[in-house]
């Protein structure tokens, strides 16, 4: 880096190393590169999840530069196994990790940052762009609500009166939320330790990211209207750049397992795609109860799943549905959507999925899990009316064929494929040359570049 003449600025990307943050990020930025060639972009993340997004000898994105930043693992350390303590060591190593990172940076190279883009995560960037006299982009990696109930902890918390606990309440009293149960926005508002790290975070930056010089999102205007006056008051600049998926250049896609020459030989719109996202993985006796109400119900489906099938579906599973299905460990997700054979998304409800669901005109059959998925399904169930919840929140047999049958068969289900169409159309138009994401995202190229 030091001696490459033509670098003018330097700009620092701080990613958030956990669940599907980074890789978003990483597009925003590569999306974000192109115009402004005389920017170097150092993307400080730690180096397990740097080494997993970024791709060997991509020359399109030289001026993306990865950085590696300390996990925060204490020397000697002994992991537990709980998925949580990853997270608790990193937190408690930002942000010092981030600093000494970008301090050896001005050192090696002789020049200042002269803007930050972060994962919205990161509150103390506001300090940081105060210090160095910058402009801090924040990015938002899910939907538009769930980042206006975070602005909004401290009155959900006063209103609902967290020590009577929370079932049966609503937020009523929020504008934009009547008929949102208090139990399906995003628990670290209300419920457990809100002392442990990631409350602690995101009530921080509920409190810092109005302070942002602007925030940008993967999402569009027109995909929620009830709420993009709300969003658009709370911040100086609130910018629906998304969907990115429709953005970038169509990278080479890679397909081992054969799911779409599968798929091309399925009838339109009767093959389930069921897939938990990279994170989660619902305990056994889920498992078998979907697999159950998949070989009793006879649907058609590519079932995406990590680790070693044998295991974890029930004994002779794949055998016996061989005519009906294929399991694989890897599935090029955005293409099977696209698919006109496909007609089910059974999802966890991330915000990424969600959006590539609608990208593709596929109604979704919702398994929430953690943080914003609950507020995504009452938002696919209630808002758009493009999928249905599967039985009381856990899979069940019952509730799960139920559901295909409503999604797959039903005259419920087409009508839910109508709506997607509309939501679809308003999605592409968005990124077209005079849609309102690729107005933002020139809004926001000139915030980078200023
Ligand atoms: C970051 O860490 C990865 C994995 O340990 C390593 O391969 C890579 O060279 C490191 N990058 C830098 C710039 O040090
Ligand atoms: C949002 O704001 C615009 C312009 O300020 C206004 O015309 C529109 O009616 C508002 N929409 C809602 C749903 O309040």
């Amino acid at each position: 880096m030091p001696g490459d003449e033509n670098v003018k600025k330097l700009i620092a990307v701080l990613a958030f190393p956990f669940a599907t943050h980074a890789s978003p990020l990483l597009s925003l930025v590569q999306r974000l590169s192109p115009a402004v060639p005389e920017a170097r972009f150092i993307f400080f993340n730690t180096a397990k999840s740097n080494n997993a997004i970024f791709l060997e000898d991509d020359k399109r994105w030289d001026s993306i530069r990865p950085y590696n930043v300390s996990d925060g693992t204490p020397e000697n350390y002994v992991s537990s196994g709980s998925p949580m303590e990853p997270i608790e060591n990193f937190a408690k190593a930002t942000p010092e990790n981030f600093r000494t990172a970008m301090e050896t940076v001005v050192e090696e190279t002789g020049m200042g940052f002269s803007c930050i883009i972060t994962d919205a995560f990161y509150w103390f960037a506001a300090d940081m762009a105060q210090e160095l006299q910058a402009p801090w982009v924040a990015f938002w990696t899910a939907g538009p609500r769930s980042v206006l109930l975070h602005l909004d902890t401290d009155l959900i918390r006063g209103n609902l009166k967290l020590s009577s606990g929370i079932d049966g309440k609503m937020l009523d009293f929020l504008p934009g939320f009547s008929g949102i149960c208090a139990t399906d926005i995003p628990p670290e508002i209300t419920c457990g330790d809100l002392n442990s790290p990631m409350p602690r975070m995101l009530h921080k930056m509920g409190l810092m990211l109005p302070k942002a010089t602007a925030v940008a999102i993967n999402s569009f205007e027109e995909i929620d209207t009830a709420i993009v006056n709300l969003t658009n008051s709370r911040f100086k600049k609130f910018l629906n750049i998304g969907p990115l998926v429709l953005t970038l250049p169509d990278l080479k896609i890679s397909d081992s397992e054969g799911c779409l020459q599968w798929l091309d030989k399925q009838k339109q719109e009767s093959v389930a795609y069921i897939s938990f996202g990279s994170t989660v993985m619902p305990p056994p006796h889920e498992l078998e109860a979907l697999a159950e109400a998949l070989e009793t119900s006879g649907f058609h489906f590519i079932w995406s799943i990590r680790g070693n099938p044998e295991e974890k579906l029930p004994k002779g599973f794949l055998e016996r549905t061989k005519d009906k299905g294929i399991v694989v460990s890897w599935a090029p997700q955005l293409k099977i959507l696209q698919h006109e054979a496909t007609g089910a998304f059974i999802t966890h409800c991330g915000w990424n999925s969600v959006l590539e669901s609608i990208v593709g005109g596929v109604p979704m059959i919702c398994r929430a899990f953690f943080g914003d998925q609950r507020l995504n399904m009452r938002t696919i169930e209630n808002v758009w009316g493009v999928g249905t919840g599967i039985g009381d929140g856990e899979i069940t047999k019952d509730g799960a064929m139920k559901a295909l049958e409503l999604v797959l068969s039903s005259e419920e289900g087409q009508y839910m494929r109508q709506k997607l169409e509309d939501l679809r159309k308003l999605a592409f138009d968005a990124v077209q040359s005079h849609g309102s994401s690729t107005a933002n995202f020139e809004t926001l190229t000139a915030v980078i570049t200023k």
